[in-house]
């Protein structure tokens, strides 16, 4: 059996493109198909949270095969008037691409500048490195889109959670000289994010 395994092993490192991944060198671990494989967003993601939106994430971390490869994707599944909130990218430019429904996506430049679109199914939108963006379901149904990234690890700055919802909280005074507003508006909105 050790022998049979090894030629098997030799026959995997020395398979074409194996020099690649393997370096030709390593004799315990095989490469294998698998490695580069992943099924994680073949399921509809659980819309019942406040947004009722999901984002499925197939970074590197549950896709180890992207190693390096310096791209990732996601799914997001929305419900009727769904919102996935406005968040930033720090490490990635977003592509958009609308598998079912309808979606409103908009982005703000850093000139201020709002430019959105609504996006239907088979159709493309891009959201530059960095920018806040955001995607509203506009249709009848549910929505899905897969979102692909020019990172294997985008990150994600989710506005909301982060502003007023985060351990230990941002001080009151500077939220309401911030945003220009009394500090019960700030409670009230920290209380929907667990402050
Ligand atoms: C959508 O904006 C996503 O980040 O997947
Ligand atoms: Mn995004």
């Amino acid at each position: 059996v050790f022998v049979k395994n090894q030629k098997r092993r030799q026959k995997v490192i020395n398979a074409p493109g194996a020099a690649h991944t393997s370096g030709g060198v390593r004799r315990k671990n095989v490469v294998t198909a698998d490695g580069f494989f992943f099924d994680g967003l073949s399921k509809e993601g659980n819309t019942g949270n406040i947004f009722g939106a999901n984002v499925t994430a197939g970074n590197v971390l549950g896709f180890p095969g992207l190693n390096t490869l310096g791209l990732s994707m996601n799914r997001v599944d929305s419900a009727p008037r769904a919102v996935n909130p406005p968040h930033i990218h720090p490490r990635s430019t977003e592509l958009v691409l609308v598998i079912k429904g309808k979606l409103l996506v908009g982005f703000v430049t850093t000139g201020f500048v709002y430019l959105s679109k609504v996006v239907s199914a088979g159709e493309i939108f891009v959201i530059p490195r960095g920018l806040v963006h955001f995607q509203k379901n506009v249709g009848k149904g549910k929505a899905m889109s897969f979102t692909a990234f020019d990172s294997q690890l985008p990150g994600v700055v989710v506005l909301p959670l982060t502003l007023f919802g985060s351990t230990p909280s941002i001080p009151d005074d500077v939220l309401t000289k911030g945003f220009q507003v009394d500090e019960d508006v700030v409670k009230a909105i920290k209380s929907k994010f667990g402050n």
